[in-house]
């Protein structure tokens, strides 16, 4: 049994009752949102860095050692101790490359943008323009040659923070914005980003005094360069997350290719090639871009009618997993209506099932707490094609073993889903690790299939690129 089920962390931390659903203020403005930043490529301060009331603490020490040692229990590795804001970091290369860079942003516990500098102290990136401009500090840490461990020490709490690990190096930008300085980070979806030929990837983690850490690795926006991650926590328990092996976005793409020819839809067009024509990243299906061709045509245009028309006679439960309990929702003219929630849903397109935050899935100023739990758990049902089949009425309820199985009997009546998210749990070691935003719903008695993990004392997060 894993350790990482968000639920059980609940009862430890009772604010984060499921991650995909709390936009709960944790603490001075801190939203749930602000911690996971997926959908846009910018990281903007929350509020301006004021040198003289910067606290970072000085006790850091970023160096490249050459040992083999990889074993978090008894590493030969000497990390300052981990006091107050300090987390010992490591990172191990097990990816066949000496030109490996590593690189840390997020916010600080003020909510200013910071990276983890060369030198091991938070640099402030920061500009004048509104044009972005190369961040001018040196961010790039170079990870030692293959089957090495690079020790880092993050120097202060980090929210929404990204370790970015890339074969050769990545490029980012800051950009004056109304709150101050923003960070442009590589974005996967955008072709002419200039990282865009770059081989890499990150783990997502948010480190404050509050919660402690929460951790990910992510299939969200692609499936690349492969990492693994491990928390080991002062209780002496380790959390693993082994994610995809060497080859996953070779498999993954083979797979959505197949997948091309079963059902006529874009699939295929996922998989990502440099200017050399190899194979450099799998897209997820949120991240094809918006307006233009749409590759998925009217893929879930059927099951969403289906869908509206059950329940117009039908009532579908959502279950919150927080105060307001379970909920009944019913279609009326063309809008789903929940009980006790402050507006209706209307029917969800492509786009708005892959990203979960378009559409009737955009989360507006003033949802109430029905609305903020409904969201989440209907577009993971969608995503997971787990409405319309036995069980289906109450969501979330189904098992993992039961995602992604509507009429696998009958593959040609097959309903609609998200075949690159069924795809990537099925290559993921452990079949963990989130493959689409709302990848953390999941019933109460059940273990998630995000990833996530978390501890409130946490002694050493450790990275591992190239996990086979
Ligand atoms: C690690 O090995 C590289 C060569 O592979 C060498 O240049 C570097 O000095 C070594 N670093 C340490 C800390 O021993
Ligand atoms: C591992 O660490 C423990 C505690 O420090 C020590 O007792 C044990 O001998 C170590 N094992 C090895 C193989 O070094
Ligand atoms: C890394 O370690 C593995 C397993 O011990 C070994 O098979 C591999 O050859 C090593 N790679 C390098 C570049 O030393
Ligand atoms: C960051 O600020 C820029 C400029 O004001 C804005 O366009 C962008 O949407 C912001 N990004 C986020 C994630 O808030
Ligand atoms: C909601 O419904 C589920 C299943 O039908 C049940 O297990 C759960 O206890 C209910 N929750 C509440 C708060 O009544
Ligand atoms: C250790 O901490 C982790 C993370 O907080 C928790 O999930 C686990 O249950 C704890 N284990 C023990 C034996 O206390």
């Amino acid at each position: 049994m894993h350790l990482s089920n968000p639920f059980r962390l609940a009862l430890l931390l009772p604010l984060f009752e499921l991650a995909s659903s709390t936009p709960i203020i944790v603490h001075d403005g801190l939203k749930k949102e602000d911690i996971w930043v997926r959908k846009e490529n910018t990281l903007n301060s929350t509020s301006r860095h004021d040198a003289h009331s910067s606290s970072s603490n000085s006790i850091t020490n970023v160096h490249a050692t050459n040992t083999t040692d990889s074993d978090d229990t008894n590493s030969t590795i000497v990390h300052q101790a981990a006091a107050s804001s300090n987390l010992p970091i490591n990172i191990v290369n097990k990816w066949n490359s000496n030109n490996i860079k590593v690189y840390i942003s997020g916010l600080d516990d003020k909510g200013a943008l910071v990276m983890l500098g060369k030198s091991g102290q938070w640099v402030y990136p920061t500009t004048s323009s509104s044009t972005p401009q190369p961040v001018p500090d040196s961010v790039a840490i170079p990870l030692g040659k293959p089957n090495s461990t690079l020790p880092l020490t993050l120097p202060g709490y980090l929210i929404s923070g990204r370790i970015w690990i890339a074969v050769g190096g990545l490029q980012f930008f800051v950009v004056s914005t109304p709150n101050g300085p923003g960070l442009v980070q590589p974005s996967a979806a955008n072709q002419n980003d200039p990282s865009a030929e770059v081989n890499y990837a990150f783990a997502e983690l948010t480190w404050n005094s509050q919660l402690g850490i929460y951790a990910d690795i992510t299939a969200v926006d692609f499936v690349g360069l492969p990492l693994g991650i491990k928390l080991k926590d002062g209780n002496g328990t380790t959390q693993s997350i082994a994610g995809t092996p060497a080859n996953a976005a070779q498999v993954l793409c083979d797979q959505l290719k197949a997948q091309k020819k079963k059902d006529g839809r874009g699939w295929d067009q996922l998989c990502v090639y440099n200017s050399a024509k190899k194979l450099i990243r799998v897209l997820s299906p949120s991240n094809l871009p918006a307006g233009g061709q749409n590759p998925f045509g009217t893929y879930f245009a059927k099951y969403v009618d289906d869908v509206w028309n059950h329940y117009s006679t039908n009532d579908l439960t959502i279950n919150t997993q927080s105060s307001p309990g379970n909920v009944t929702c019913r279609t009326k003219g063309d809008k789903l209506q929940c009980a006790g929630d402050n507006r209706g849903y209307a029917k969800p397109n492509n786009r708005d099932i892959f990203g979960c935050n378009t559409g009737p899935f955009s989360i507006q100023q003033g949802d109430n707490a029905v609305h903020l739990a409904v969201v989440p758990r209907l577009c993971a049902a969608f995503n997971r094609a787990t409405l319309l089949i036995p069980g289906g009425n109450v969501q979330p309820s189904l098992p993992p073993a039961k995602y992604y199985t509507a009429d696998n009997q009958r593959p040609a009546d097959s309903r609609p889903r998200n075949w690159y998210s069924q795809l990537v749990h099925q290559i993921e070691t452990g079949g963990r690790g989130y493959a689409f935003s709302y990848d953390d719903v999941a019933p109460s008695d059940q273990e998630d299939q995000s990833g996530l993990v978390a501890s409130a004392d946490p002694k050493l997060f450790t990275v591992i690129v190239g996990t086979s």
